[in-house]
């Protein structure tokens, strides 16, 4: 897929792999002399928010176009194609966003490639400005809209422009489409499993290794432990992880990490107490940046220092998913997306280790590695775990983090997480927490006055972190955590729920 930069961009490399076909995406201006040397079965040109008679506005490849590879144009993508090869864009004056209706021709026979099954009048998702208003010779038209004269069009010979977003749910029909261009038009085989990546994988690390040891870092997310699962599948016990337990982890979780990846994969694990030492490094520490560098500066020496007295160590596997390897290449990287991305690198290890590293998982989604976590038989509670902050607990204990507060959250938090799971909806949300405020306020137990702690619960849904909203948790179950937090985790009389978005809030309050 060539990404011009529609923010749709990654959705719809996740519909082309629901579909069970690999799907790359590259920059939109990517030469086809590198194109070709990947064998596309067709490429996908993704929309953007350029128009194309922009200086400056960024163009594909014409080589590409005349390849005689499958193209499907979607939105900009579709007018580069009429722009290349002789028709014109129109700079729109009748915008096109939301909701619309495609009337697809039934009159010329060709519909029966890209709208196979598909009739009538179809409600389709828009986002644009210009619009196609003079094909290229030779083309057809496939189907309008109120504000598209050509919605669709096609040369007759596998290059296809479609106007409308057929990634988002908005438009119900877009999957059928997207399938009938892999399959109809590009005749891929539905090949992309998780059974088919696993046994591809574990070769590529056995190929890439040979008899070479590797290290691994297990943070307790999905990522880390579905990338030692998969090393250790390929290279047994040529595999040795690391499990550092920083004093900052959640109630019983050093246990449950140790179960699952010691217990019923019988990997060898070093596990690390360092609580001392990471605790001792945050006294009298407030601010949150700091935290930060404090608990990655920490793990750092900590791991190296396990590293050497592990011997000689050729490779380090890390769970580095592809939205990082996307954001980390994007030639223009939101400046939201990659704060986020410092953010996240944190906590992670400084390039330049002395080791060679393996990155199982860098092509995949965050769905994917959930399907082979389950394919190489994980429990599915470690498969859909909530994510979890790398520094930890420290960014959500406001305030000075001792053992005693972070006694209390930990109390406070499982209660939260408790509540969730019984009310089933711990798998419908992106995170739920609770987070030890600063505050301490008056309340009455029993007879009593009380001056004790508030503790925030922040439970929001998202798809990728880059927006998040605050869930609407039934009342009831918010009644249960509040009352059960008061009743059961001593030092707290006050508790309130989140209700910001991110925007403007963040999902961790740090
Ligand atoms: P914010 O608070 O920026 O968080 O809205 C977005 C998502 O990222 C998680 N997060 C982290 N994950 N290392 C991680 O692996 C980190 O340092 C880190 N900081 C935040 C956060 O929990 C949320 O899901």
């Amino acid at each position: 897929m060539l990404d011009f930069g529609s923010q749709f961009s990654q959705l719809i490399a996740r519909r082309v792999r629901e579909a069970n076909v690999y799907c790359e995406l590259v920059p939109g201006t990517t030469p086809w002399s590198e194109l070709e040397k990947r064998h596309p079965a067709g490429l996908i040109l993704s929309g953007g928010p350029s128009s194309v008679y922009d200086p400056g506005a960024p163009q594909v490849d014409p080589a590409a176009l005349r390849a005689g590879v499958p193209l499907l144009g979607i939105c900009y993508g579709m007018q580069l194609i009429a722009h290349h090869l002789g028709g014109k864009v129109d700079p729109g004056h009748a915008r096109e966003y939301g909701p619309a209706l495609l009337s697809v021709d039934e009159t010329n026979g060709l519909p029966d490639t890209l709208f196979r099954g598909l009739r009538g009048d179809l409600p389709v998702w828009m986002s644009h400005g210009d619009h196609v208003s003079e094909m290229p010779p030779g083309f057809h038209r496939l189907a309008t809209s109120g504000n598209s004269p050509v919605a669709a069009f096609t040369d007759g010979k596998g290059i296809f422009g479609i106007q409308f977003h057929p990634e988002v749910v908005h438009t119900p029909s877009g999957r059928e489409v997207l399938r009938n261009f892999l399959f109809t038009v590009c005749h891929c085989t539905p090949s992309w499993t998780p059974g088919s990546f696993v046994a591809e994988a574990t070769e590529s690390i056995r190929a890439q290794v040979g008899g070479g040891r590797v290290i691994c870092a297990l943070s307790g997310g999905v990522d880390s432990a579905v990338a030692a699962t998969l090393v250790h599948r390929a290279l047994g016990d040529q595999l040795t992880c690391v499990f550092v337990n920083n004093g900052l982890l959640r109630k019983e979780e050093p246990e449950r990490v140790l179960d699952v990846m010691h217990g019923n994969l019988d990997m060898d694990i070093r596990y690390v107490d360092a609580t001392e030492r990471f605790l001792g490094a945050l006294r009298g520490v407030i601010d949150p940046e700091q935290k930060r560098r404090i608990v990655g500066r920490e793990f750092i020496s900590v791991f190296e220092a396990e590293a050497t007295s592990l011997g000689h160590i050729d490779f380090l596997a890390q769970g580095t998913l592809y939205p990082d390897v996307i954001e980390s290449t994007a030639p223009d990287v939101a400046s939201t997306a990659s704060k986020i991305k410092t953010h996240h690198n944190v906590g992670g290890l400084p390039p330049g280790l002395r080791f060679q590293l393996i990155e199982p998982l860098r092509y995949l989604f965050k769905d994917e590695v959930r399907a082979v976590g389950l394919e190489l038989g994980m429990p599915e509670e470690m498969v859909y775990r909530q994510p979890f902050p790398g520094p930890g607990l420290a960014i959500r204990c406001l305030g000075e983090v001792t053992a005693e507060r972070l006694e209390i959250l930990r109390n406070a938090d499982w209660v939260v997480v408790d509540e969730i799971k019984r009310n089933g909806l711990y798998r419908q949300v992106w995170q739920s927490f609770a987070v030890l405020t600063p505050l301490e306020t008056v309340g009455v137990m029993g007879d009593f006055r009380t001056y004790a702690n508030v503790v925030a619960v922040r439970v929001v849904t998202s798809e990728d972190a880059m927006t998040a909203d605050w869930a609407r948790v039934p009342y009831e179950v918010l009644a249960r955590i509040s009352n059960r937090i008061v009743n059961e985790v001593k030092g707290v009389n006050r508790v309130v729920f989140d209700i910001t978005s991110k925007p403007p809030g963040t999902i961790e309050w740090e």
